[in-house]
């Protein structure tokens, strides 16, 4: 996961073996997919949250993220989920796209939440999707 993360995010710092190991060690804290894509998301009580996503780059445009998207929507229901939550840079084309395709909009802005080494910090949207909508 780790290094398909690093892989993946060029603009954020990528997590490490460690972190990702710490954050599946929490009760609530889940993963779907493979080597080449996954999620990993938390479950509290009827909200979802997508912590990460990411497809490795000799992996993308086939469709990975999108049944990755799916796939942990469906695990989320099962445990008790109506509605899920992101966050996403708003300069993060793909994944906005990914997202809207996927019934999640916009709920809210945090601006200049994502500082950008060589560019003025990029802004946060919130997004939200009801589940029980499919
Ligand atoms: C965003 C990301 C996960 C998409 O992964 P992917 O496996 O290539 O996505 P898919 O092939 O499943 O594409 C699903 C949809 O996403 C959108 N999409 C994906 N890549 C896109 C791109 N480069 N430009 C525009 N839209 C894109 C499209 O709507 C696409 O549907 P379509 O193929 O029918 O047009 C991938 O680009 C990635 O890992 N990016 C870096 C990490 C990241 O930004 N994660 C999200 C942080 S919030």
């Amino acid at each position: 996961m780790a290094a398909t993360h690093a892989a993946a995010f060029t603009q954020a710092r990528p997590w490490s073996a460690e972190e990702f190991a710490a954050l599946l060690e929490q009760r609530f804290c889940h993963v779907e997919g493979d080597r080449d894509c996954f999620a990993l998301f938390r479950v509290i009580a009827d909200e979802a949250e997508l912590l990460t996503i990411a497809t490795h780059p000799h992996a993308l445009r086939q469709g990975r993220a999108k049944a990755c998207m799916s796939r942990w929507h469906e695990r989320a229901q099962e445990l008790g989920a109506t509605y899920a939550v992101l966050e996403v840079a708003a300069d993060n084309g793909p994944a906005r796209a990914l997202y809207a395709g996927c019934g999640y909009v916009q709920s809210g802005r945090r601006t200049g939440y994502y500082p950008r080494p060589d560019a003025a910090a990029c802004d946060a949207l919130m997004m939200t999707c009801n589940l029980s909508r499919g």
